[in-house]
């Protein structure tokens, strides 16, 4: 196994887009960040140097960071943002995951721009459980706003109304030729005929999900979030934010210039998105030139309509693992927790200015009717490791305070959610069964579940209420697939399972920014174990303090 050293530098950086130049937060200069290539079992030193105007952390995004919580990143859970002028080395081993992963910001919106591929090649000496591919190639969806994206989730959160939603969708960082300005920009990925090249599809988007598809070629799904799966073909992959899928495309058609395409998969009714096609190019080296002055447009997919949730659903229960799985058969912990957005009422005194959401009130997110509250003077990793106490409480309830009609019409007045710091604890080894049901408060969605520093196994998905007595009848103990984010479908529910072996405080959260931002999240406390080797291992000594 091989240790890897990079330096991330964070800075301003100057970057075109849409017709507009502004300053943007990225990584060396670079947008997106660099690709980091390792091997399942090798080790990767990061020392990042902030060298802009705001607080920063990196997440690495799946990675499970067995026993090194301090190096998971996000902010005010496992670290103290690293400050302007600061530094923190990340240091972390790759355990048993090969695929796609990626790292990210995890600090405000930070995450807009600072964000890139981390590529998990096999265990030296193994290859792929598939026919090694021709060529490799990241490809990472995103969203670019043409003002500041701090600026825009700052606005929102000093008036309560939603956000703006981003000026253009982009393939490694550009838009692609239907938009204004870009044509000169879009990313181009070249293939010889007969060849097959592995995409490794990431949705780097804040806010949105997103269909991809390529004209006139079929897909066949062999990973994602780092677990290989059952190979399966299918011509549209659907990601919500946060998820990877890794897929084989053979250039079986004729040499020509072919669109790959992305747009929204928009599930909350009303939720305003942007219905503009963002474009990459699929170029066979032998596609005949155009004669001169002449211009061929290449060939443009069909896309599902925005809000297709028929073809998002039917993906992602598409997922089997292809390796033997270790899922729980017994449970030790039995929790249901639900997801969802809701309106909080304007507090007396509060300036009209700052309840702008739907009818004068501001817009709230919950689990289990918390909304979660970062802390801001200690990282909770580090609270629970000194033992200071008043930073947290460990009253997160196991199942929701109220139960009704989840997904039905349901009156905002039964769900007032009330701010806090509230965690789980679970003992070291617990074996974890949560059902995460989507609720309609206020409107229903799809909502991308991550948990960090676990993979869990997905054992069902459905819609409507999750009923006990007859869905676990649905349950995958065979081959369910093993993911770090889980695409809860809009007025439906999932049911995830896990082992707590890895501990540390590791947060939950809804993986759409916004989500984050108005608390759709909570933490799990994973108390150590007996061993040295079940513990969790002491903080680096550059660890940065509030
Ligand atoms: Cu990809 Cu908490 O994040």
């Amino acid at each position: 196994a091989k240790i890897h050293n990079h330096d991330f530098v964070i800075q301003a950086t100057p970057v075109k887009r849409l017709c507009n130049t502004r300053s943007t937060i990225t990584v060396n200069g670079q947008f997106p960040g660099p690709t980091l290539e390792v091997n399942n079992g090798d080790t990767l030193v990061v020392k990042v140097v902030n060298k802009a105007q705001y607080n920063v952390t990196i997440h690495w995004h799946g990675v499970r960071q067995m026993r090194t919580a301090w190096a998971d990143g996000p902010e005010f859970i496992t670290q103290c943002p690293i400050r302007p002028g600061g530094s923190y080395t990340y240091r972390f081993t790759i355990q048993g995951q090969e695929g796609t992963l990626w790292w990210h910001a995890h600090s405000s919106w930070l995450r807009a721009t600072v964000y890139g591929a981390l590529v998990i090649h096999p265990k030296e000496g193994t290859s792929y459980p598939f026919p090694k591919p021709k060529r490799e190639t990241p490809i990472l969806l995103g969203e670019w706003w043409d003002a500041n994206p701090i600026d825009v989730i700052r606005q929102a959160t000093r008036t309560g109304a939603a956000p703006n939603v981003s000026d253009a969708y982009t393939i490694n960082g550009q838009p692609g030729d239907l938009y204004k300005c870009s044509s000169q920009d879009t990313t181009i990925v070249h293939v010889d005929s007969g060849e097959t090249n592995l995409l490794r599809v990431i949705n780097a988007g804040l806010n949105q999900q997103l269909f991809f598809k390529v004209a006139n070629h079929k897909f066949t799904v062999v990973g994602a979030d780092a677990s290989y799966v059952k190979p399966f073909t299918t011509s549209v992959i659907m990601l919500g934010p946060g998820q990877t899928t890794d897929v084989l495309i053979t250039a079986n058609q004729p040499p020509a210039r072919y669109y790959m395409a992305v747009r929204a998969y928009a599930s909350a009714q009303g939720a305003p998105f942007d219905n503009t096609t963002t474009t990459a190019i699929l170029e066979y080296k032998a596609a005949p030139c155009p004669a001169k002055g002449v211009k061929i447009n290449p060939i443009l997919p069909p896309l599902p309509a925005f809000n297709d949730t028929a073809t998002a659903t039917t993906f992602t229960s598409s997922f089997r693992s292809a390796r033997k799985v270790d899922v729980p058969t017994e449970i030790d912990e039995n929790l249901f927790f639900t997801v969802g957005l809701g309106l909080n009422n304007c507090p007396a005194g509060a300036s009209s200015s700052s309840c702008q959401g739907p009818n004068g009130t501001r817009f709230t997110a919950s689990m289990n009717n918390v909304s979660f509250v970062l802390p801001s003077n200690f990282s909770l990793l580090q609270a629970h490791h000194q033992g200071i106490p008043g930073v947290f409480s460990t009253d997160f309830p196991a199942v929701p305070p109220v139960k009704f009609d989840y997904t039905g019409n349901v009156s905002r007045s039964l769900w007032q959610p009330i701010s806090s710091t509230k965690l789980y604890k679970l003992k070291y080894g617990a074996r974890v069964q949560i059902v995460l049901q989507g609720t309609s408060i206020f409107t229903a969605e799809n909502h991308p579940i991550h948990l960090h520093g676990y993979d869990f196994y997905i054992l069902a998905e459905g819609f409507g209420n999750f009923n006990p007595q007859t869905d676990t009848a649905k349950f995958n103990l065979v081959d369910p697939p093993l993911r770090n984010t889980a695409s809860v479908p809009v007025n439906g529910w999932s049911v995830i399972r896990f082992v707590a072996d890895n501990p540390g405080v590791w947060i939950m959260h809804c993986h759409l920014d916004v989500h984050i931002t108005w608390g759709l999240a909570m933490a799990f406390l994973v108390q150590n174990g007996v061993t040295q080797l079940e513990a969790l291992e002491e903080p680096p000594v550059d660890l940065p303090v509030c």
